[in-house]
């Protein structure tokens, strides 16, 4: 669990433009996270959702501005980088599970290499993180032999096995069959609950409206608008947010 014992904003954005040659796909980005809090991030299709997830973990640097990730400024490159990049952990649309490797594997992976863990210390976390998330009896099959909903709650225990700070959520459940959208999601839900500080970029309101402690619209790489769910469905104030919402409500 996320210790509540520092001060200050988990995750800080400030001033942050990126550009990919002539788009300026992060415009001005100012956002503050705090400890155990969840920020559902919605938007169309092309407003730089995506980026701004991968900038934070820095999959993708930035052109202006700074990233703080618990007090500490995102390093370039190197052993900083590496260290700071797995307090961030990343939960992919395609789930992106290594193949080759069991269940067991996918998990202990990074904590083994990355973390150093010896492997029965690594293991033993494994599998309680994958009865956690409630695929404990899959251990030992391959990825393939998984449904989407069980990859990707896989893929959620592999981001908690190496203790992240934060873990960001880059549409979880697009991939999925409908029927095994909610298993995804009673995870996620049941992890905000506990405390994890989570950005979650994602389509399924009714998750907004259960675990979110606020929602940001983006639009055109900017944040148009932030505010609690309740407000921000009930009383969107800018026209931008009104039109998105009826578009994916009505739909
Ligand atoms: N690696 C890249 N190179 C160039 N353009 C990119 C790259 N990644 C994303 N883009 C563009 O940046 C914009 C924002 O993309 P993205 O962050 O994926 O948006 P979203 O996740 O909100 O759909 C889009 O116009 C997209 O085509
Ligand atoms: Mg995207």
């Amino acid at each position: 669990m996320t210790s509540q014992l520092a001060g200050g904003p988990l995750v800080q954005l400030t001033g942050v433009n990126k550009w990919f040659g002539e788009l300026h796909v992060l415009q001005d980005i100012d956002l503050s996270i705090d400890r155990g809090e969840v920020v559902v991030v919605i938007g169309p299709s092309g407003s730089g959702k995506s980026t701004l997830c991968r900038t934070i973990n820095r999959l993708e640097s930035i052109q202006q501005g700074e990233i703080r990730i618990d007090g500490e400024k995102l390093p370039e490159e190197g052993k900083a980088l590496a260290r700071l990049r797995s307090d961030v952990g990343m939960v992919f649309q395609s789930f992106n599970l290594f193949a080759h490797k069991t269940i067991l594997e996918n998990v202990t992976l990074a904590p083994t290499r990355v973390r150093r863990q010896g492997k029965g210390q690594a293991e033993a976390r494994a599998r309680e993180l994958l009865e956690r998330v409630g695929v404990a009896h899959q251990a030992d099959k391959y990825p393939a032999q998984l449904s989407g909903g069980q990859q990707q709650r896989v893929a959620i225990a592999r981001a908690l096995a190496m203790d992240p700070k934060v873990i960001l959520f880059d549409e979880p459940t697009s991939a999925l069959d409908p029927e095994m959208i909610n298993e995804v999601l009673d995870v996620m839900t049941s992890l905000a609950r506990e405390g994890m500080t989570m950005v979650v970029v994602t389509h399924e309101m009714g998750f907004a409206r259960r675990a979110a402690n606020r929602v940001v619209f983006m639009d055109g790489g900017r944040i148009v608008e932030a505010a609690d769910p309740e407000t921000f469905f009930t009383a969107p104030r800018s026209d931008r947010a009104r039109d998105f919402l009826s578009k994916i409500l009505n739909h």
